[in-house]
């Protein structure tokens, strides 16, 4: 496989992604938030997929269901029939009452209709690695078009690994908080598309090494342009925003 990093300048063709659809703008993962991204101007989406019991891959952030639905308990317990019961709109605002957690399927449905790129962060529970990797790629296989308009990213290293071992040929992203010694091992491991990582916490230094080997460079989650003016220098590619309007002027009209 040759490296995606240095190979494909096409796939990225933004300087804003919308953070779990657009955060700020709409409930975070639901096709509310994506379609909220989109009518603010952005072109790709970052989502985290989540499996939950028999299999099921929903659109979900957290290890519990407190905090964005009506339900609770462990999110990896809950069948698909418990989660397509919740509600996940009315903890953000009662404007979106009713509105669900979506399936990983219905999202990628959805994005594609919207015609936006994404970045699919998987999630999981400890021990499930082995688990949700082959079956997030599998669906992908049957029901994602255009690989240049996708970006598979992980916090877990073994996760990208696994990705990068079912090949496809997907373009892989490492995430990070701070950025550890090994990150160019692991990025060469997986042949990385980019690093992903916590704008808070990184660097000039890194910033400008990580361009030099050839890295597409993401910073999650900047929600004030003036937050990040200088790393535009600093060879930053795109930002992870909760609310791309306030982006508006890296977006196209
Ligand atoms: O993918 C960037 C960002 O989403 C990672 O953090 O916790 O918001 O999923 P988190
Ligand atoms: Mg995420």
């Amino acid at each position: 496989m040759t490296n995606s990093a240095i190979s494909n300048d096409k796939v990225l063709n933004t300087k804003v992604m919308g953070h779990r659809g657009a955060a700020l703008l709409a409930p975070e993962n639901t096709l509310a938030s994506i379609r909220a991204a989109a009518e603010a101007g952005a072109t790709w989406v970052e989502i985290d997929v989540y499996l939950i019991a028999e299999g099921g891959l929903v659109i979900f952030h957290d290890d519990t269901l407190e905090r964005c639905t009506n339900g609770f308990g462990v999110t990896r317990e809950a069948t698909p029939n418990d989660v397509a019961k919740l509600d996940a709109g009315s903890a953000f605002s009662s404007q979106f009452a009713g509105e669900s957690v979506p399936t990983l399927l219905e999202a990628l449905e959805c994005i594609q209709f919207l015609g936006l790129g994404l970045n699919l962060e998987i999630k999981h529970d400890g021990a499930d690695v082995e688990n949700i990797v082959p079956t997030v790629m599998a669906m992908l296989r049957d029901h994602w078009q255009d690989n240049d308009k996708l970006i598979i990213s992980s916090f877990n290293h073994n996760a990208m690994l696994l990705c990068y071992e079912i090949g496809d040929d997907r373009h892989l992203a490492q995430l990070y908080e701070a950025i550890p010694s090994d990150w160019q091992v692991q990025l060469e491991a997986i042949q990385a598309y980019s690093l992903n990582c916590d704008y808070s916490l990184l660097t000039e230094t890194h910033a400008r090494a990580i361009k030099a080997a050839g890295y597409k460079l993401l910073c999650y989650t900047v929600n004030d342009p003036e937050s990040v003016t200088e790393y535009w220098d600093w060879g930053m590619d795109t930002v992870i925003t909760d609310d791309p309007t306030k982006f508006a002027f890296l977006l196209a009209p």
